[in-house]
């Protein structure tokens, strides 16, 4: 089966997406970590992200394999191990444009697809529902106020797991650049032309602002029979 996981950056749907993964025995496809890793290859070679000819270039050549590590997974670009680069605040500012251009999409939503066609996957992104699965058995828009999608990215960054609940006392000025820039990458990422940021018309919404993180998990198992099945069969 496919499952499609859509929504803006820190609705929570990367540990979301990851925790029905383990649960239900499906692969997990980090696409943002795709547009991450071209716009990490343009850094290091010095191409301007703005550079539409160059930076297509680089996604038709660009190598990106997941590997298992433990319960998470690493980011291999080219053959280098990218997982921590990748979340660089550099990387962060340079993948909105790599991110908007057509041909990079082009050849990012074939990748995917091809990761598709292996079956069983949960891939999580901005298009995954309207563009690089359509047919998807489930399909699910998460979103969350900017507040509490900047609170839960400043306690990511100060080390706290929402998954675990463990939490730590987070800096209001940096939760307010977080907020600054989230709102920043949101216009950005729904007024592009291609792929704007939006729900699949047959998607099912979920606002996860006063939502915890295992009844947002409950939630979006409840709405498949199958996913539900694969999570009991998991769980017994
Ligand atoms: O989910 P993320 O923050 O890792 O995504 C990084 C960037 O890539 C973000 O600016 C949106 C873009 N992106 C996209 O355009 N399409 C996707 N399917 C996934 C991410």
């Amino acid at each position: 089966m496919i499952v499609a996981i859509d929504g803006p950056s820190g609705s929570g749907k990367s540990s979301v997406a990851r925790e029905i993964a383990r649960r239900c025995g499906l692969t997990y496809l980090d696409t943002g970590a795709m547009y991450r890793s071209v716009a990490y290859v343009c850094l290091e070679r010095g191409v301007d992200p703005d550079d539409g000819d160059a930076v297509a270039e680089i996604a038709r050549q660009i190598a990106i394999d997941f590997v298992a590590d433990g319960e998470g997974q690493r980011v291999i670009a080219n053959g280098e191990d990218v997982t921590a680069q990748i979340r660089t605040p550099e990387v962060e500012r340079a993948v909105s444009p790599v991110s908007a251009n057509p041909r990079v999409r082009e050849v990012m939503v074939a990748l995917q697809r091809s990761a598709g066609e292996r079956g069983d996957v949960i891939a999580e992104g901005r298009d995954i529902g309207t563009v690089v699965f359509p047919r998807a058995e489930l399909k699910v828009f998460l979103s969350a106020s900017p507040e509490a999608r900047a609170r839960r990215r400043a306690v990511q960054r100060g080390g706290g797991n929402l998954a675990t609940g463990q939490s730590v006392a987070v800096d209001a000025a940096d939760e307010q650049r977080i907020l600054d820039d989230l709102v920043r990458r949101d216009e950005y990422d729904s007024s592009r032309e291609t792929s704007p940021l939006r729900p699949a018309e047959d998607a099912h919404l979920i606002d996860s602002s006063s939502l915890g993180f295992e009844e947002v998990v409950t939630n979006i198992l409840s709405l498949s029979p199958e996913l539900s099945a694969r999570a009991e069969g998991r769980l017994s």
